[in-house]
Formats: C-alpha cells, structure tokens, sequence
C-alpha cells in the first residue's frame, strides 16, 4: 500500500524555522512507522536525521510524536494510524536536527535524583548478599520498567513550559529506589525531590501515563513519591 508520511524536519545550519515534508512510501499495513523513516532515509532523502537503536521497543532512543502522540516509532504499525502520518519530535527539548532532540535537559533531571542503589557498607559484610524478598521486590517492580525514553517529561505541560522540573522520568526512576528495600539513600532522594524543582511541581496531568511506551503507572508513582515525602521517614 501506499502511505504518506509527513515529517517535521528543521536543520539549524540551513533553515530558519521548523517546516514539514511529504513523502510517499511503498509500506506494509504491519509495517512500523520506524521502518518509513528508515525508508525515507535509506531511498529518498539521506539527509533525515533521525535517532534509533534496537528498532524492538527496548532501548528507548526512537521516541517520537505520531500524530500527535508520544511513542516509540518501532513500536507503531501503519495499520493503527490515520494518514498523512505526521511525525514530529518530542515537545519541550531543544531540536538538534530533525526528529533528533538534545536530551540533556532531561537527563539532568534524571542524574539530580541519584538513580543508583545507594549501601550502607557497614551493615553487614560485602561478602554476602543483600536479601530482599519477592513482597519487597514487588514494592517498585513497575518503576524498574523504564528505558528513559523521554516521552512522558515531554508529554508533561509543566515541563514543556520549565525545563527546570526533574520531570516524570526522574521521579520515576527515584521511586524505583526509594522504595528498594536495600537502598538507603531514600530520605536524601526525597529531600531533592521535596525542592521547588521536584515532584511537588507536577499538577497531576496524566500525561506522562498516558504517553509512556511500557505502561509504566507514572502518575502513581509520582504520587507514591508524594506521599512518602510528606508522611514517611526512611
Ligand atoms: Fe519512557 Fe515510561 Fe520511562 Fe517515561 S517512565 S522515560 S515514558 S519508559
Ligand atoms: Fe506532568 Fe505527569 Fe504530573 S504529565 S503534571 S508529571 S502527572
Ligand atoms: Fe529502541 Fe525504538 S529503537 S526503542
């Protein structure tokens, strides 16, 4: 089948505003969106910059927004859209080229949290094991779930708006210590998170639930985050 496939496409070095392109390809209804870009790229205009990986939805580097939607390119079928299918890069991150953004805003959110397992070494010998059982594995199973794709902070109308805000991912990825049993740099984590650029900036949106690839329950965690800043002591 035919589809056409419209793209938003900006080179700093060239163009003075963002515009789109039309392209037409020759694709399969279980084709991936990932796959015409590659098309485009590949047969019809080298110069398309575009970001990805693995191409299986694991590695997180493909976010993009499909008709007006965050996902991961390589994990949305022609068959699922409308045409044109518009592609666009994800909102609130400043446009290298293309559909390639600079993520580093959005990582520094995720480092200022300290995504690491943070040990008291004087527990007990580091020879042994830190036990945990399956209940409190199953405590932030769901936050271990994500690739740090970005598409629920730039899902997020407060990030869009104050790149400041650690943003979902962050808080995210700090719940999935905070909440490990073994972990015992909670209390530091949720004293940055207590900051004005911590969770507390977040108005409940969904957004982030909604865009984000793994079905991760975001604004859950966010609220758990919340919850044990104000009334927990770790
Ligand atoms: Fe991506 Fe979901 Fe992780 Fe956000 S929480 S970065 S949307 S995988
Ligand atoms: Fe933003 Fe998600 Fe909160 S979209 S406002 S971080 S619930
Ligand atoms: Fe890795 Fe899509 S290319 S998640």
């Amino acid at each position: 089948m035919e589809v056409r496939i419209r793209v938003l496409r900006y080179n700093p070095e060239t163009d003075s505003a963002p515009h789109f392109e039309d392209y037409q390809v020759d694709a399969d209804p279980m084709d991936r969106i990932l796959d015409l870009l590659h098309y485009v790229k590949w047969y019809q205009d080298g110069s398309l910059a575009v970001r990805r990986s693995c191409a299986h939805g694991i590695c997180g580097s493909d976010a993009v927004v499909i008709n007006g939607v965050n996902a991961l390119a390589c994990k949305v079928l022609v068959r699922d859209v409308e045409q044109p299918i518009v592609v666009e890069p994800i909102r609130g991150l400043p446009v290298h080229r293309d559909l390639i953004v600079d993520m580093e805003p959005f990582f520094a959110g995720y480092r200022a949290v300290k995504p690491w397992l943070i040990v008291d070494e004087t527990e007990h010998e580091p020879a042994r094991e830190r036990y945990q059982s399956p209940e409190d594995r199953e405590r932030f199973d769901d936050t271990t779930k994500c690739i740090l794709c970005a598409a629920c902070t730039t899902a997020c109308p407060i990030f869009w708006s104050d790149n400041e805000y650690v943003g979902p991912a962050a808080i995210v990825n700090a719940h999935r210590f905070i909440f490990d049993s073994r972990d015992r740099g909670g209390a530091e984590r949720l004293e940055i998170l207590s900051t004005k650029n911590g969770a507390f900036k977040c108005r409940t949106a969904f957004n982030c639930s909604e865009a984000c690839p793994r079905g991760i329950k975001v604004t859950q965690a966010i609220q758990e985050v919340k919850r044990a800043a104000l009334f927990e002591s770790l």
